[in-house]
């Protein structure tokens, strides 16, 4: 049975009938909506005032939160039962944040255990690089890192590292570079710019499998042999470490066994920084700033499985989500930090949301009659204004934002007038993102004025919006705020009835490359292919004149 035929849904679906005309103007002109539709937890306050709702209409979701078993559905998560329906295994993020000391057991497994110990090996490979004891093939210290890893095995370290790496890098830290995209262009930039006796590269491949990674890989070995004069067995075991859950492909691609991490498969590629992936942040922030991210994400773990739903900030965060992509038809959702280090963030989500909840067939194995997961994207928020803000505010599509900000920035640096115009500027920021959130709603009655503005100055407003505040961007928050989404996502997957861990519609286009990449090393087959196609690539093989 769709979801639609649930009793709170049909009941949203009149609602809506009720709302849909309504501006938030009005809406405001009730006072109390922050107090009303905000909430705390785990060092965030989400305000959602400025969503396109009433009291009742909060309640409504709430019923159907109840009604779709999202309690339920929490419980089997945390608790380790096999929420990956299609893969059939269970997804066990939230583990790899358990602090140490107790036990957690999944079908007769002491997950925690195993995680501390990877914990702790990571901890051991982070020492020995930091202290200068890591050497390359030819005896020199290793001084700077590459990591080779496309998807969850470098979108979430690259975000963390540039989020962090300003306040929080580590005393002896290392360089640490990221290279994913199988055209080569990071590492071409990069590599005439490193010295190769000095350089490590991490191998980060869940599946060990992955092309784009193998690829980067090839290139890598390629330069260090040519730059060291080393051969290549020495070089694999000298200037690689490897990170994968599959521990036999890395042994037989060379790594030395000592040199390798192992997570499992029970994490996501999307939620695995928390796990052995998260090499490179230990490496420039330390192991310690890597344990207070941990404990960032398992603090919002808590809330999530003990908060009753309407104090649940990512329960609520979910429920928001689902009205404005399927009652308010909003299938857009714009990530707007106002915070420089925060640039990677929106990314990082797009993998997180759209190859989560991307999903168009039911755990029943139906197709659905209702729209899944909105079209995520974004940009540093103040850079946004001056580019595509004015189709926000004056364009034809309705559009939902997060606007995301710390309240303090800039304790840490040392000199004082420099210190004091950065916090001028973070005011700024500040002042913007209010300012941004408040125009989207209100549109021209933004500013109490007698005169109407002709057409092309009048603002329509009703964008509505939440915005996530955090004393400042540390471990901690950050952690728990990616903790945050990772739970809205899930909530959101057990609604829609899909399932928030597989992501099989990124197999077909891997297979077909694999064909067209046979082709255009061979020259052979562009004849089976679509006219289009074969004509594309005889053009790049020279066979036509382009
Ligand atoms: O193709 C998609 C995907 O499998 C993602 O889910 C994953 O994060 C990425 O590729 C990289 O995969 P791997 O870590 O196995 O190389």
């Amino acid at each position: 049975m769709s979801i639609r035929q649930n009793k709170a849904w049909k009941a949203l679906e009149s609602h809506r009938e009720t709302m849909r005309d309504v501006h938030l103007t009005t809406l405001f002109e009730q006072d109390g909506r922050f107090d009303a539709f905000s909430r705390q937890a785990a060092g965030l306050t989400l305000d959602f005032s400025k969503q396109r709702i009433r009291r009742e209409t909060l309640d409504m979701l709430l019923d159907l939160a109840r009604e779709t078993g999202v309690e339920e559905a929490v419980e089997r998560l945390l608790s380790g039962r096999r929420v990956n329906l299609t893969e059939d295994r269970p997804a066990l993020h939230t583990a790899l944040r358990l602090p140490q000391g107790g036990e957690f057991h999944v079908e007769g497994e002491d997950v925690q255990a195993d995680v501390h110990e990877s914990l702790d090996r990571m901890q051991q490979m982070v020492e020995k690089l930091q202290s200068g004891q890591w050497r390359g093939a030819n005896g020199r210290a290793i001084k700077q890192v590459i990591n080779l890893g496309v998807g969850g095995s470098d979108l979430g370290p690259l975000m963390v590292v540039k989020a962090l790496e300003d306040a929080f890098v580590a005393p002896n830290a290392l360089e640490v570079h990221f290279a994913s995209t199988i055209d080569g262009s990071q590492l071409a930039e990069l590599l005439p710019t490193l010295e190769a006796d000095e350089t490590l590269f991490i191998y980060s491949s869940k599946s060990f499998g992955t092309i784009d990674t193998s690829a980067n890989a090839d290139t890598a070995l390629a330069w260090l042999a040519e730059q060291t004069g080393s051969d290549i067995e020495r070089i694999k075991r000298h200037h690689f470490i490897g990170v994968s859950t599959k521990p036999e492909k890395m042994t037989e691609w060379g790594i030395a066994p000592d040199h390798q991490l192992l997570f499992w498969d029970w994490v996501g590629g999307r939620y695995s920084f928390w796990s052995a992936i998260g090499l490179p942040i230990a490496i420039r922030l330390g192991m310690d700033n890597f344990r207070r991210l941990l404990a960032g994400g398992h603090a919002m773990d808590e809330h999530f499985a003990s908060a009753p739903l309407e104090d649940n900030l990512p329960v609520l965060f979910g429920l928001l989500g689902i009205w404005n992509t399927n009652f308010l038809d909003i299938q857009s959702l714009a990530v707007l930090p106002y915070d420089g280090r925060l640039k990677h963030l929106p990314g990082y989500l797009q993998q997180l949301e759209m190859e989560s909840n991307g999903k168009s067939s039911t755990n029943d194995g139906e197709k659905v009659d209702y729209n899944t997961c909105p079209i995520l994207w974004g940009e540093i928020g103040p850079n946004g204004q001056h580019a595509f803000y004015q189709l926000l505010h004056q364009g034809t599509r309705s559009v939902a934002c997060d606007f995301i900000a710390p309240i303090k920035r800039y304790d840490h640096i040392d000199s004082a007038p420099v210190r004091e115009s950065l916090e001028r500027q973070h005011r700024l920021s500040l002042a913007n993102c209010f300012a941004q959130s408040r125009v989207l709603m209100l549109g021209d009655d933004a500013i109490k004025s007698n005169e109407t503005p002709p057409a092309h100055k009048r603002y329509a407003g009703n964008q509505p919006s939440s915005t996530i505040l955090f004393e400042t961007l540390s471990p901690e928050s950050l952690g728990a705020l990616i903790a945050l989404y990772e739970h809205k996502v899930y909530v959101q997957g057990a609604i829609w009835n899909i399932d928030s861990f597989d992501q099989w519609g990124v197999e077909l286009g891997k297979k077909i490359a694999n064909e067209a990449a046979d082709i255009l090393e061979t020259g052979q087959g562009a004849d089976q292919l679509d006219d289009s196609s074969r004509h594309l690539i005889e053009t790049v093989l020279g066979k036509r004149g382009n």
